[in-house]
């Protein structure tokens, strides 16, 4: 029996174009693909990804912070397996991030540990790094658990900071990062190619297919 394809949530509490990465990439997948996106769920009303959700004809739930608690019995409705995190603004509540320990990721636009943790989000994390003077920032993909922001890392792409850079330029070289590695990331996890180990560890790695795609590589600061 083939095994059926894992049922992913997705949590956005914004515009939602990780949520569009994911989606694509398991169509350009078909049948292969190892999840279907079966709920789009945010803590905003008026969130762009509930429309995408709409577009797609997957189940759209709005469930303010104020309901929290119904949280897992809205995934447990609809046969949840996975959950992604792609721009969720709120904390998921502690009975969700046990149930799904090594089945809930975030991907956050920044090369964790640094630029993270609390109040770390949108604008504010790339002006940190355009004030810290980095010269690379990127993407983080990471198992989401009870410490924010610091669950194990399964996969980072980096992307350099440029002399004239802007929060929003370096915010849209990030995001090109994130929708190239999430959505292979989110695959993966779906597949049982890579999981968390009991001893917190990531299990196979990062699906490094990336020799097959470089997203814009990062022009040499020094070249002549
Ligand atoms: C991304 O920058 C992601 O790193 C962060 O929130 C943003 C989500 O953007 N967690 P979008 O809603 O997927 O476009």
């Amino acid at each position: 029996m083939t095994e059926s394809p894992a049922r992913l949530a997705v949590f956005a509490s914004g515009g939602g174009s990780n949520l569009g990465a994911i989606s694509d990439h398991l169509t350009e997948l078909g049948r292969a693909a190892p999840a279907r996106i079966a709920l789009v769920l945010s803590d905003r009303v008026d969130a762009g990804a509930l429309g995408r959700a709409r577009v797609r004809a997957v189940p759209a739930v709005w469930l303010p912070r104020e309901r929290a608690t119904e949280m897992a019995g809205v995934l447990e409705k609809h046969g949840i397996t996975h959950i992604a995190l792609a721009g969720y603004l709120r904390l998921v509540p502690a009975d969700v991030v046990r149930a799904f320990r090594g089945r809930l990721l975030n991907v956050h636009p920044a090369l964790l540990p640094a630029f993270g943790g609390a109040g770390m989000y949108g604008r504010r994390v790339h002006e940190a790094v355009l004030r810290a003077g980095a010269r690379v920032s990127g993407a983080t993909v990471h198992f989401v658990d009870e410490r924010y922001d610091e669950g194990a890392i399964i996969a980072q792409w980096p992307v350099p900071v440029l002399g004239n850079d802007t929060a929003e330029a370096l915010a849209a070289r990030v995001l090109a990062a994130e929708h190239l590695v999430y959505p292979r990331c989110v695959a993966a996890t779906c597949s049982g190619a890579i999981s968390l180990g009991d001893d917190g560890r990531v299990q196979g790695g990062p699906p490094y297919e990336f020799d097959r795609f470089v997203p814009d590589p990062p022009r040499h600061p020094f070249a002549g």
